[in-house]
């Protein structure tokens, strides 16, 4: 796992933009995987920019969203669907066809989970998947005690979810308690995988995601496993790193040679 530790949260952002502008450069087919939430709004809104910037072509990518909520249509404002339409897809000029979402109001939502699963296989597998964590090291949707091993599937969200994701609505009532995930063998199938962690809310998750045991109670843990993957993340989410003086030795200023490039 490649840890970079860069000084603020406008660098992470920036950092990722870069990246995922850069994928796009050199595969304009890409299939990528794509999450939403707070830290993924900083991102899409710094990505139009640095696609230019590049000289990327973002028309002809493909992408796979981690999650959507049980019981909303993709019409409504607080669904995953509205979310990537209104942040990425219209800024970015990108067909909204070409962005696929599980369907939260499908009548049979186990039905709906397999099918993902299966559509995300016949487009060739994600090349580059997109993560945030959550305060309990969730990934998508696989809450703590989710299985390592699992696929797309139904998850009921921890009251702790349930709670972050209330700033969204309008009424504690409204907010969905369960959702359709990528699993964690689905995540870990991706080519590459860039999690994104900023903010001292986020530190203890992050610390138990990457030095802490490979563990169904720390999600995020699984990456461990992954033969690419690359942590962005801000001061302070690094702060409970134990290894922190070991990942700036390798990535000084969290600059990454392999990546080429300015921040
Ligand atoms: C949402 C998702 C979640 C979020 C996580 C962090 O699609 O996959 O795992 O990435 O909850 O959310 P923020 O960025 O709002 O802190």
């Amino acid at each position: 796992m490649k840890i970079l530790i860069l000084p603020t949260v406008e660098a992470v952002t920036k950092h990722a933009a870069r990246r995922l502008a850069r994928q796009l450069k050199r595969k304009p087919h890409s299939v990528l995987g794509l999450a939403t939430g707070g830290t993924m709004d900083r991102l899409y809104a710094a990505l139009p920019a640095m696609v230019a910037e590049e000289g990327a072509q973002i028309e002809q990518m493909r992408s796979f969203n981690l999650d959507e909520y049980v019981g909303l249509s993709g019409d409504h404002p607080q669904s995953y669907r509205h979310y990537m339409a209104t942040r990425f897809g219209v800024p970015l000029g990108v067909d909204l066809a070409r962005m696929a979402l599980p369907c939260g109001d499908a009548p049979d939502p186990a039905a709906e989970a397999a099918r993902y699963e299966a559509a995300i296989a016949e487009a060739g597998g994600i090349d580059l998947q997109l993560l945030g964590i959550g305060q309990n090291g969730h990934i998508g949707f696989n809450e703590p005690t989710s299985s390592l091993r699992s696929r797309t599937r139904i998850k009921t969200l921890t009251r702790s979810t349930v709670a972050a994701n209330a700033r969204y609505f309008d009424r504690p009532e409204d907010v969905p308690t369960r959702a359709i995930t990528m699993g964690i063998a689905t995540i870990l199938d991706a080519r590459e995988v860039l999690l994104l962690a900023t903010g001292a809310a986020k530190a203890e998750a992050l610390a138990a995601a990457i030095e802490g045991p490979l563990a169904a109670a720390s999600p995020a843990s699984a990456l461990q496993l992954h033969p690419k993957a690359t942590v962005l993340c801000d001061e302070d989410a690094a702060a409970a790193l134990r290894l922190r003086d070991y990942y700036e030795t390798v990535h000084p200023g969290g600059r990454d040679p392999s990546f080429g490039g300015p921040l």
